[in-house]
């Protein structure tokens, strides 16, 4: 059966990577949630998807150029004024929560275009610390970071995550010792997936929100998908 993975939270219904979205994923009972983390000025594991608090906070500015204390005072709720004041969680404080939980986590490490120092040791450190390593999966566009994160923490599953469709990439994410690939879903069909199980690579494909892509993607027996809308894909999930 393939996993339900509330994306950054349950980004269509709740702010984007705040606790209100991760616990909403609790709430309809998600497989999982997926989260985004960059490094605050002073090393805290921070979740949030921009490089810039610009687009989904009340402030602007670069997150590695201001402290958590700093990132703390702003309201991560720019869109579902219903929900109030959301603070930038750190990563401690979703692990924290994730504890009383059986949810997965896919951490996505956004070290694509800031080349964060340590964070791959850092966010190790956390999962080890909650003891979650056998429930988190780290991704990443930065395929190299994956391979890092395989070194460190040779028992916590990465992903290599890509926009463009590639070409029977089973060696390259051999080589750095992926154990699954996260496509973005239009380039994903049948045979890719079917390809991929054979060569004993996981596929779950992001971003789908779209009911009659969800369906297809169960169809073609995908390990997971992502989803802004985590109770629809379930309702979707059931019927398929
Ligand atoms: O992990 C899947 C997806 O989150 C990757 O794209 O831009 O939403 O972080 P993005
Ligand atoms: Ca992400």
């Amino acid at each position: 059966m393939a996993h339900i993975f509330a994306h950054r939270g349950s980004a269509g219904t709740h702010p984007e990577n705040t606790m209100v979205s991760f616990m909403e994923a609790e709430r309809v009972q998600a497989d999982g949630i997926e989260l985004d983390v960059q490094l605050a000025k002073d090393g805290v594991v921070v979740v949030i998807h921009d490089e810039t608090v610009n687009r989904t906070t009340d402030g602007t500015g670069w997150v590695g150029q201001m402290t958590y204390r700093q990132l703390r005072k702003l309201n991560a709720n720019y869109e579902f004024k219903q929900y109030g004041f959301c603070p930038i969680p750190s990563l401690q404080e979703v692990l924290e929560w994730v504890q009383g939980n059986s949810l997965l986590i896919n951490i996505e490490l956004k070290n694509n275009l800031v080349p964060y120092e340590r964070l791959e040791e850092k966010t190790i450190e956390l999962v080890e610390r909650y003891r979650l390593a056998s429930r988190v999966i780290f991704s990443s566009f930065n395929h190299e970071s994956m391979a890092t994160c395989r070194t460190l923490a040779p028992h916590i599953e990465t992903a290599l995550l890509y926009m463009e469709k590639l070409h029977q990439p089973w060696n390259y994410a051999h080589t750095l010792r992926a154990l699954a690939l996260h496509p973005y879903h239009p380039t994903v069909d049948r045979s890719f997936v079917e390809a991929a199980h054979a060569n004993d690579l996981l596929v779950r494909p992001f971003t789908i929100n779209k009911e009659e892509r969800m369906k297809t993607m169960f169809q073609y027996k995908v390990n997971g998908i992502f989803t802004d809308f985590p109770e629809k894909a379930k309702h979707i999930r059931e019927k398929t």
